[in-house]
């Protein structure tokens, strides 16, 4: 597969598995195609093409040539120049058990440079999301825009080049994959628990607990935990709401969502801040585990790419678990 094989195949599995509907994204496409014809010649010259065929602000190809052909790959959560290093110490000593193949390309799931500038961006997603699960969009896109504000200006005096000079510096590609891997973990836990309807959070509980990534994050002390509620309680109506969507929305959603029926929420992981609204509003809060959900989605994605010839070698934290045959 070359470069832009994998980013392409990333954002089609991304929008396939988006909780809005993939309906939902190709409307919220044409709204911006049609924003952007009806910009000025400067404003046209600022502006990011790639959002023309990416939805995802967070997912981009932040250096390499698209036309590469790739056949190893180094996997990580995040990324930096230290991990970046360790692909090019492994790409040049063949003796250090990695293989003959240079790596061609590292994947961080967590965004870095202009992907991270922009994360503000995906979290639209939420407004939508918290829709299907009965919220009024006013109400959720009110609350989430004092958010994605805070957001932006938190992500605005980050060093976010860093990673990215370092890959060019070494000469390795670099792509991050945030959103549609998130989106994998969404639908694909959505899935499970529509299938198997636990009654109680303790159900809940064990239902994710049997999912490899989140045992294997159990014998780490990273597994599976109830934030707000208790494992005796009633799940009520479960919403996949704190999975995807670039990062934690608004505290105040809590009582929102209570009012619209909601019983359980299932995260990645919460802010005390979060956990004491939640609790307040009675929501009952499971945490699956973070690097655990984020290593779910991109194995949901790497599964893909291995059955077309790609190698992977997993670093920075990822739990590898294969499920394909
Ligand atoms: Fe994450």
């Amino acid at each position: 597969m070359t470069l832009q094989q994998i980013y392409n195949l990333a954002i089609e599995m991304g929008i396939k598995a988006d909780l809005r509907g993939a309906k939902s994204v190709e409307r919220h496409m044409k709204r911006i195609k049609e924003k952007y014809v009806k910009l000025s010649k400067e404003e046209k010259a600022e502006f990011d093409e790639e959002k023309l065929k990416n939805p995802y602000s967070d997912t981009r190809v932040l250096c390499g040539d698209l036309n590469k052909q790739i056949k190893r790959i180094m996997v990580g959560i995040d990324v930096d120049a230290g991990e970046l290093m360790v692909a090019k110490y492994l790409s040049d000593n063949p003796s250090a058990g990695s293989g003959r193949e240079p790596i061609d390309l590292y994947i961080s799931h967590h965004p870095t440079g202009k992907a991270l500038a922009s994360l503000d961006e995906v979290m639209h997603l939420q407004a939508e999301v918290l829709e299907k699960y009965g919220v009024p969009i006013n109400i959720a896109e009110s609350l989430l825009k004092i958010r994605i504000s805070e957001v932006a200006r938190g992500v605005a005096p980050i060093n976010h080049n860093k990673a990215v000079m370092a890959a060019k510096n070494l000469g390795i590609a670099l792509m991050c994959v945030h959103t549609p891997a998130d989106n994998l973990v969404a639908s694909y836990l959505k899935k499970i628990i529509e299938k198997e309807k636990p009654e109680f959070v303790g159900d809940l509980v064990d239902i994710l607990k049997k999912i490899p990534e989140y045992s294997l994050a159990q014998k780490e002390a990273a597994g599976v935990k109830i934030f707000s509620g208790a494992k005796e309680n009633h799940c009520g109506k479960i919403a996949l709401t704190e999975i995807t969507g670039g990062t934690e929305g608004s505290a105040k959603i809590y009582e929102k969502m209570a009012n619209a029926g909601v019983g359980t929420v299932v995260g990645m992981h919460m802010s005390e801040e979060h956990k004491k609204e939640a609790e307040a509003s009675h929501v009952n809060v499971v945490i699956a585990g973070h690097i655990s959900s984020d290593s779910l989605g991109m194995n949901l994605f790497l599964d893909e790419l291995e059955k077309k010839g790609i190698e992977i070698i997993p670093a920075s934290g990822l739990i590898r678990v294969k499920r394909s045959k």
